[in-house]
């Protein structure tokens, strides 16, 4: 049992304090990013309107002060290019700067820190964490912990909500709309996190899912349910010549070898589906394709011409959310 005391620490060291010309009324300010179960579809609306804000700015002035003054911690304990390197970038092109931990081994970690005590250290030096681990439900372990914003960079199979968000700008932003469309995912449903989650933002949108896999990968019971209650209209497939003709947005996602294991499982299903330009033909003129990256096998680079190819885009508009999500956790937006 821990012995009484009457020691108090200084009352600055003992709650989050509010820095000078945060605005405590800000949506999302000084909250935690872990789900995107935690947004309502208003939510979403308000995130791609500061994003689309923060895309302007980035392209008239490219920099701008924002968040001079703040500090991130970017805390990577599994490879990342797209998710890290974004984040750093938002930060950097609010005014901010960043604490870079991409190689955990040569962090304290290395000698057995736990996680709660990595992000209680990080948390004395910024003012918020992005969080990538591989275990599902550490960045919801690391926010019991944190009194500053702890925002999800993807837990193992769990979720990458902020990758979701950016996957529905994307859309948003190339179609114009999301309701009404119908949108195909495709690959590993099993273990891919950015197909649960985007799967479960979409449920709040008038659309229709399929699902497009091998059935080793179909996607989770507990997520095709859950979209169920929704009232969304789904359907599973094998072939994607099924449904390509039907399709407004093609998400394509890697089989995800590190989560196999099993290494002959993974060779069995890591060709199943690769899109070329004749694919590409069989497909609607004004269907998008999307993949978070990074790709192995499953789209060839001749692809890459094609106009509805939006990957390259889709990680633009990555940028402009998270700077959304910076600007809003941080009481600036
Ligand atoms: N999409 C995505 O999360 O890419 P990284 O693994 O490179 O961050």
């Amino acid at each position: 049992m821990a012995a009484q005391t009457s020691y108090q620490p200084p009352k600055r060291y003992q709650s989050r304090h509010l820095p000078f010309g945060d605005r405590r009324d800000a949506p999302f300010y000084g909250k935690h990013i872990l789900s995107v179960k935690q947004f309502s579809r208003e939510d979403l609306t308000y995130i791609f309107e500061v994003a689309h804000e923060m895309r302007e700015m980035v392209m008239r002035v490219g920099s701008f002060d924002l968040l001079k003054g703040k500090i991130l911690a970017n805390l990577f304990y599994e490879p990342s290019t797209r998710t890290a390197s974004s984040f750093i970038a938002a930060m950097q092109r609010l005014g901010g700067s960043v604490i870079a931990i991409n190689e955990v081994r040569y962090s304290s970690v290395a000698k057995g820190e736990s996680l709660p005590d990595t992000i209680r250290t990080l948390e004395a030096y910024a003012d918020v964490i992005v969080l990538r681990h591989p275990q599902k439900g550490s960045a919801a372990l690391a926010a019991k912990y944190a009194r500053k914003p702890i925002i999800n960079a993807g837990d193992g199979t769990g979720e990458h909500p902020t990758q979701a968000l950016l996957d529905l700008f994307t859309i948003q932003e190339e179609l114009g709309q999301v309701d009404g469309l119908t949108v195909t995912l495709l690959g590993d449903l099993k273990y891919g996190r950015t197909v649960h989650s985007l799967a479960r933002l979409l449920s709040m949108y008038r659309v229709k899912l399929h699902y497009v896999s091998p059935p080793e990968l179909r996607m989770p019971r507990e997520i095709v349910e859950e979209i169920a209650q929704a009232g969304i209209p789904q359907e599973e497939h094998v072939h994607l010549d099924d449904v390509l003709a039907d399709t407004d947005v093609l998400y394509v996602t890697r089989v995800q070898k590190e989560r196999f294991d099993d290494p002959e499982a993974y060779e069995r299903v890591k060709d199943f589906y690769i899109i070329t330009p004749e694919v590409m033909a069989r497909a609607k003129d004004r269907m998008i394709l999307m993949h978070p990256f990074p790709r192995v096998y499953e789209i060839t680079l001749d692809v890459d011409e094609d106009p509805r190819a939006a990957y390259f885009r889709q990680m633009e508009y990555g940028l402009y959310v998270r700077m959304a999500l910076l600007a809003m956790v941080l009481g600036k937006a």
